[in-house]
């Protein structure tokens, strides 16, 4: 949530903070701003999408070669121009850009008040930039202030801080919210995320909680807080801008909807070798005797990680016969679960910044868990925190609603659900050739699916207007409509909801009126029956059935509307297959409805607030 970026150099600044800011704008919309440094800070911000302010900046072009930028999701304060980044202190000598949410800002509000300070805004981070003033005008040095600072404040926060007395550096600090620190030459900078500054440089410090840079034009020092110096490797990133661009596409999602095929080849592949009848889980030192010691699993999550989690579930239950605990990573946190050091918990998250899931994480580390983090955001704090990491390789995923990243996740689930059934003995070298033989087919399974974009195109266009739309399954099928509705939700504003099958019955079914829309999800073989028995009954009642079912399944279209067919697999593997139509249905109907598909409304691709 929101979007941070920095510059320090010989070049312009605004252009590049404008530019950075368009990578991040999927981390929040509101509104935007930038504060230049020339002889004094000079502020321009807008309500809105970056483009408004782009305009301004045209208009009234900011002159300076230090500056700092920022794109907002709202929390603290309307989206409004008053309550935008960057938030100035009272004289106008310190200007400061916040990603995070500061918890006591009210009680350090009080506080300043009664030492005399006003507010223009009703924002959490005006608090902080004026704290950071009360204790500069006591200490006279920014760094000083900036740590005296945050020893008070509590949250998360990633910040960035200019100064009208020490125009020389810019002063990044970052908890709980991600920061990295971009290496130039003879120039740096600063963002929340590798995109924005890609384009400069590839070679960047990420970070750490509680760490300070200190980024000058041809030097960049990371602190701790007590001022100690601190040695970090340089990350070199190795995919390219590209990867982060539309590529020809009409948005970010369609092309991300596209990539599958790939993203499959490279989240499975490499842990797959050919010649060996094992799985290689990167790094992952789980022996057989560590697996035999979980008692339980936790899988946590949140939103489409967390139907992940919902499939782990099935899985691991059914052919390991461990108990697996899927569960929001929200709701997990507060309930005060049952943890210790035989329980395993594997984290999903996209972005490795989720701040639920990453507190959840902490959690379960600090009862002794063990914890396996599925993440695709590579050097993420929750992909650093994480006792073991499995990366999911999807590359940047850049449109909000999330896609190739989801698929990619369930590929690194089917491996490590696999290795855990291997290691304890429930799938033999047989069974697992057998699987692997399937998993080495998903992308090209998926390309076919792919292929049939039009004809989705047209069911979505045929749909786009249905008032109440439910997606149905059992078992494997249902936790893939969770997904669906989801997406539907989130993207085209139409109300969806999953059931499980069964379950309609008890009350839902009560919606289902002549304007209603069914999915029906046929990919459990065993199940199918009596799936269909459910999908008669919404029909009987006037709903219109659309079904996705497996290739050979023709009985289904006795009963449905329309079918959608997906390519057989193993049933281990049906998920990942039958959610693509889900993908290409929302995706086309939320375009039909002229909807802004890759920045949904209310939305952040990256929600580091809990
Ligand atoms: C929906 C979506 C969200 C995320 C959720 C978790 O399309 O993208 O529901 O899945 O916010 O985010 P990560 O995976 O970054 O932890």
């Amino acid at each position: 949530m929101c979007g941070i970026v920095g510059y320090i150099g010989k070049k312009e600044a605004t252009p590049i903070l404008i530019e950075g800011l368009s990578k991040l704008e999927y981390r929040g919309y509101d509104s935007a701003g930038v504060c230049v440094y020339n002889q004094a800070l000079n502020l321009m911000k807008a309500k809105g999408r970056l483009a408004i302010l782009e305009e301004k900046v045209t208009n009234n072009p900011l002159k300076g070669c230090v500056g700092i930028g920022h794109t907002r999701w709202a929390t603290h304060g309307e989206p409004s121009d008053e309550n935008s980044h960057p938030h100035y202190n009272e004289d106008e000598t310190i200007a400061l850009v916040h990603n995070g949410i500061i918890e006591n800002y009210l009680t350090i509000k009080e506080k300043l008040e009664t030492k005399g300070y006003t507010f223009k805004s009703e924002t959490d981070t005006e608090v902080a930039v004026q704290l950071i003033d009360y204790y500069y005008k006591e200490k006279n040095d920014l760094l000083d202030a900036v740590i005296t600072a945050i020893e008070e404040i509590e949250g998360s926060y990633a910040f960035a801080i200019l100064s009208v007395d020490e125009p020389d550096k810019v002063i990044a600090v970052r908890k709980d919210s991600p920061l990295i620190i971009g290496l130039g030459d003879g120039e740096n900078y600063i963002a929340s995320d590798i995109p924005a500054i890609l384009k400069h440089t590839r070679d960047m410090y990420l970070l750490e909680d509680q760490e300070i840079a200190i980024v000058r034009e041809g030097d960049i020092t990371i602190l701790n807080v007590n001022k100690e110096s601190l040695q970090r490797d340089v990350y070199h990133v190795d995919w390219d801008i590209e990867a982060a661009e539309k590529g020809g596409f009409d948005h970010f999602m369609l092309k991300e909807i596209f990539e599958q095929p790939n993203v499959v080849k490279n989240t499975l592949m490499p842990r797959l070798p050919l010649d060996q009848d094992e799985i290689l889980l990167d790094n992952i030192k789980l022996t057989q005797s560590d697996i035999e010691k979980f008692k339980q699993i936790y899988i946590v999550a949140c939103g489409t990680a967390s139907y992940t989690g919902l499939v782990g579930k099935y899985l691991i239950e059914r052919v390991s016969r461990v108990p697996v605990i899927s569960e929001i990573a929200s709701e997990f946190r507060y309930r005060e679960p049952i943890l210790d050091e035989n329980t395993l918990m594997i984290v999903v998250s996209q972005s490795g910044e989720t701040a639920d899931t990453l507190a959840a994480l902490r959690m379960a580390k600090k009862a002794g868990a063990h914890v396996i983090g599925i993440v695709n955001a590579v050097g993420s704090t929750i992909a650093r925190e994480a006792n073991d990491v499995l990366y999911t390789w999807a590359g940047p995923e850049i449109a909000v609603a999330s896609t190739k990243a989801y698929s990619a996740q369930l590929c690194a689930m089917y491996l490590i659900s696999i290795k855990i059934a291997m290691e304890l003995g429930k799938i033999d070298t047989n069974a697992f050739k057998a699987l692997r033989e399937e998993l080495y087919a998903l992308p090209d399974k998926i390309e076919s699916i792919l292929k049939q974009s039009h004809k989705i195109k047209a069911l979505a266009d045929q749909y786009k207007s249905s008032k109440n739309i439910f997606y149905i399954g059992r078992g494997l099928d249902y936790a893939v409509s969770m997904e669906g509705a989801l997406k539907l939700k989130e993207i085209a504003y139409l109300h969806a909801e999953p059931y499980a099958a069964g379950e309609l019955k008890h009350g839902p079914i009560a919606l289902i009126e002549d304007s209603s829309l069914l999915v029906g999800l046929v990919g459990q073989e065993e199940l199918f029956d009596k799936t269909v028995s459910n999908i008669k009954e919404v029909k009987a009642r006037g709903a219109k059935v659309l079904a996705i079912a497996l290739e050979g399944n023709e009985a289904i279209e006795k009963t449905a509307d329309e079918v959608i067919y997906v390519p057989r697999t193993h049933w281990y593997l049906t998920s990942i297959l039958l959610n693509i139509p889900q993908q290409i249905f929302a995706y086309y109907i939320a375009v039909g409805l002229g909807h802004d598909v890759d920045k949904p409304r209310n939305l952040a691709k990256s929600v580091t607030v809990e």
